[in-house]
């Protein structure tokens, strides 16, 4: 999947060298952060729809903001948003579970994509503080073991504080793009260190981002393509939605034994 274009060398050459990253065993969880408008969901559709298109996993989008730029996605099965953004990731949970308790190793990945993980969790709060910490709790475990199941989170957060994860979970993350400007507070937070304290990112325009891969070298700036007609790309993210599973579809296939949920 490709992240961006390396900023750099676009500037200087004006050749775009993409950032990429092969979804599987090392990279199941992304983290995009960034504040209101610095690209981060255009960003995600991109990268979801990138996922659909070369079949590098099944996406199921938790969307408790009802975002406007998901407008085309409302009535999918794979699509939940308001209250039913709970429901959406208790359903991904217990996929995840059965997975692991029937000792499966799927080939295809699965992706819960979450937006706006900060106001759901206060949204949820807000309802019953217990919600909150099922959520968190759900959320946690699948970043702490999702990885070897071929399972991942794509999670979106304005600020990605420690106190929005469980027990250290933040750390799971193996790919983490911080869009926009971003504070040295931020950058420290996630793990960007000693060669950001001058703060890159201080003209960083939307959809452009700071990019911390696990076991890649170093710190990368790219650029998110420029995306011409977001409704298009949503339209394209919604076309692949309604070819894949259901949820519950592959929690039924996997009771039943069968190799869907294995193949694509
Ligand atoms: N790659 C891109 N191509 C074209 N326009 C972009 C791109 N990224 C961001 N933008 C512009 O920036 C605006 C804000 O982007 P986006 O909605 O993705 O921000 P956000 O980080 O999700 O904000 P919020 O936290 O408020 O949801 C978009 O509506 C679009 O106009
Ligand atoms: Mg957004």
């Amino acid at each position: 999947m490709i992240l961006g274009y390396d900023r750099e060398i676009w500037k200087e050459f004006t050749v775009k060298v993409p950032v990429t990253v092969t979804l599987g065993k090392n990279y199941s969880h992304f983290l995009l952060t960034g504040k209101s408008g610095s690209g981060k969901s255009l960003s995600a559709n991109w990268y979801m729809y990138q996922m659909l298109h070369n079949r590098e996993s099944r996406v199921y989008i938790a969307d408790y903001k009802a975002g406007e730029e998901y407008e085309a996605l409302e009535g999918s099965p794979s699509y939940a948003s308001g209250e039913d953004a709970f429901q959406m990731v208790k359903d991904f949970y217990g996929l995840f579970q059965e997975i692991r308790k029937n000792r499966l190793h799927p080939q295809i990945h699965h992706t819960i994509y979450i937006e706006e993980w900060y106001g759901f969790l206060s949204y949820a709060e807000g309802k019953d503080k217990k919600l909150k910490t099922e959520l968190m709790s759900m959320v946690g475990e699948i970043l702490a073991v999702g990885r070897g199941l071929n399972i991942g989170i794509m999670l979106c957060v304005q600020r990605a504080d420690a106190s929005h994860f469980s027990a250290g979970t933040r750390e799971q993350f193996q790919t983490v793009i911080c869009f926009g400007r971003c504070s040295a507070e931020q950058f420290r937070m996630l793990g960007f260190h000693g060669e950001l304290e001058s703060n890159p990112s201080s003209n960083y325009k939307a959809g452009e981002a700071l990019v911390l891969i696990d076991c890649q070298d170093s710190v990368r700036e790219i650029i998110v393509p420029f995306i011409e007609n977001e409704d298009v790309l949503c339209k394209q993210v919604r076309h692949y939605l309604d070819k894949q599973p259901t949820i519950a579809e592959l929690i039924q296939a996997v009771a039943e034994g069968e190799s869907r949920i294995s193949s694509v």
